[in-house]
C-alpha cells in the first residue's frame, strides 16, 4: 500500500478500487459544474496569514458543534449510496467517525438503514431527512431515528426538484447497480469492491424498502423515489418537521441570507451553508462565498456550518476563520472509504486535522475555537452579497 498522506492520494486509488459508475455518482456536479469546480477552487483564493515566534505549543482543535463535544469541527456530510462506495459503506464510516470523535450523518438514501448503523457502531449519529410528501414516512422516519438514539436531525432542504447530472443517467446508476455489458466488464475489474458486494445483504435503500408504502421490494423503489420528493415544499411545511422530531435540529442546503432568517424562525439549532456540492443549482455561488452574507444576516443567533468544497485542512481553517461554527466533509471522505473502507475514512480524517493543527500554528494560532478573520486576506468582491 502506497503511503498516503492526502486526499488526493485516496482519491487516485478509490478511482481503482471503486466501479466507474460509482465514482462517477460522487464527482460529478450538475450540468455544466462551474459550482462543483467552484467550490473548491475558490477557498484558494482566500490567503493565510503566516507569523513567526508566536507560542504554538498546546494546541487544540477540539471544539463543539450544536453543542456536542467534537475532536475537531468537521463532520461528515450525508451522502446517499455510501453502501455502494464500499460493501456496508455506512457503518464503516460512521465507525471511523465515531473512533475520531467527529459526527456522522446518515442519510436518508443510504444503504445501511437507520437500525442497522445503530446497532453496528458505538457513538450516536445524526439523521439526515428529506423533506418528502409522506408525512407517514416522514413521521416514521424521525421516530426511528429518535428510538435509534440519534443526537441530531438534519433535514436537507435544497433537493425539492433533482439537479441533473450527465454521467448519472448516462450510466444508468441504480442500487443495486444495473448489469449492462460495459458496467459488468468494468465491475469485474475491481476485485476488492466485488468481493465485498457479494459478502453483504445490504446492497438496496435500507431506510426506504419495507418503510415506505407500497416499496416491499427494490423494484418498486424507482417510481417511489421520483414521486416522494415535494416541489412544493415551503416552510410552513418545515415547521412541521420540525414538531416530528424534539432534539436538536440543523437545517442544510441555505445559501441566501433570506433563507437563513427563515431558516432560524422555524426553530432550527444550526443552519449548514451548502450547495449541495455542486450537485444542485449549477451557476450558484461556491459555498465559502455564500457564507460571509449569512453570517452578517444571522451569524448572532444561530451556529452556521458550511459544506461543499473542502478538501483540506487548510479549507476547514479558512471556514473556521470567517466564521463559520463547523464544518463538514462529503467526497473527502468518500474517497477514503472507497479507497480502504473505515481505515480510509479514519485516513481521510486524519490528513484533514494534520493540515487544519499544522497550518492552524502556522498562522499563529492555538485554539480552533478562537481563530477570526485576522488571519485571512479575502480578495476584494470575492464575498457573494445579493442586493437586498
Ligand atoms: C455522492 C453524493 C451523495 C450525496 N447525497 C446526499 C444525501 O443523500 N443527502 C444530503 O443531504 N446531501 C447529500 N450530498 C451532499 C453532501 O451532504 C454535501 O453537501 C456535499 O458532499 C459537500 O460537498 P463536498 O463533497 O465537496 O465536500 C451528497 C453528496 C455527494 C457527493
Amino acid at each position: 500500500m502506497p503511503v498516503i498522506t492526502s486526499i488526493a492520494d485516496l482519491k487516485r486509488i478509490y478511482h481503482r478500487r471503486v466501479p466507474k459508475m460509482f465514482y462517477d455518482y460522487a464527482e460529478s456536479g450538475s450540468w455544466t459544474e462551474q459550482t462543483f469546480r467552484e467550490n473548491t477552487s475558490d477557498f484558494s483564493k482566500i490567503y493565510l496569514r503566516q507569523r513567526v515566534a508566536v507560542d504554538m505549543d498546546g494546541r487544540s482543535t477540539a471544539s463543539q458543534m450544536i453543542g456536542q463535544d467534537v475532536a475537531m469541527p468537521v463532520g461528515l456530510a450525508p451522502v446517499g449510496l455510501t453502501g455502494m462506495q464500499h460493501a456496508d459503506g455506512e457503518i464503516k464510516a460512521a465507525r471511523a467517525a465515531g473512533k475520531f470523535g467527529v459526527p456522522y450523518t446518515l442519510s436518508t438514501m443510504s444503504i445501511c438503514s437507520i437500525e442497522d448503523v445503530a446497532e453496528n457502531t458505538d457513538a450516536p449519529f445524526w439523521m439526515q431527512v428529506y423533506t418528502l410528501k409522506d408525512d407517514d414516512f416522514m413521521q416514521r422516519l424521525f421516530d426511528r431515528a429518535k428510538a435509534a438514539k440519534c443526537s441530531a436531525a438534519m433535514i436537507t432542504v435544497d433537493l425539492q426538484v433533482l439537479g441533473q447530472r450527465h454521467k448519472d443517467l448516462k450510466n444508468g446508476l441504480s442500487a443495486p447497480p444495473k448489469l449492462t455489458p460495459a458496467s459488468v466488464a468494468n465491475m469485474m475489474t475491481k476485485v476488492h469492491w466485488g468481493l465485498g458486494m457479494l459478502g453483504t445483504k445490504r446492497r438496496f435503500f435500507g431506510n426506504i424498502v419495507g418503510h415506505a408504502k407500497g416499496v416491499t421490494d427494490p423494484s418498486s423503489l424507482s417510481t417511489w423515489t421520483s414521486e416522494a420528493f415535494d416541489p412544493s415544499l415551503n416552510w410552513d411545511r418545515i415547521r412541521e418537521f420540525r414538531k416530528m422530531w424534539d432534539g436538536p435540529l440543523i437545517i442544510k442546503g441555505i445559501m441566501d441570507p433570506r433563507d437563513a432568517r427563515e431558516a432560524l424562525n422555524v426553530g432550527a439549532d444550526a443552519i449548514i451553508v451548502s450547495n449541495h456540492g455542486g450537485r444542485q443549482l449549477d451557476g450558484a455561488l461556491s459555498a465559502i462565498r455564500a457564507l460571509p452574507a449569512i453570517l452578517d444576516a444571522v451569524g448572532d443567533k444561530i451556529e452556521v456550518h458550511i459544506d461543499s468544497g473542502i478538501r483540506t485542512g487548510q479549507d476547514v481553517l479558512k471556514a473556521l476563520a470567517m466564521g463559520a461554527k463547523g464544518t463538514y466533509i462529503g467526497r473527502a471522505y468518500v474517497y477514503g472509504l472507497g479507497a480502504m473502507g473505515e481505515a480510509g475514512v479514519t485516513r481521510a480524517l486524519e490528513v484533514i486535522h494534520k493540515e487544519l493543527d499544522v497550518s492552524m500554528a502556522l498562522c499563529g494560532r492555538r485554539d480552533v475555537r478562537t481563530l477570526d478573520r485576522d488571519i485571512l486576506m479575502i480578495p476584494e468582491g470575492f464575498e457573494g452579497r445579493w442586493q437586498a
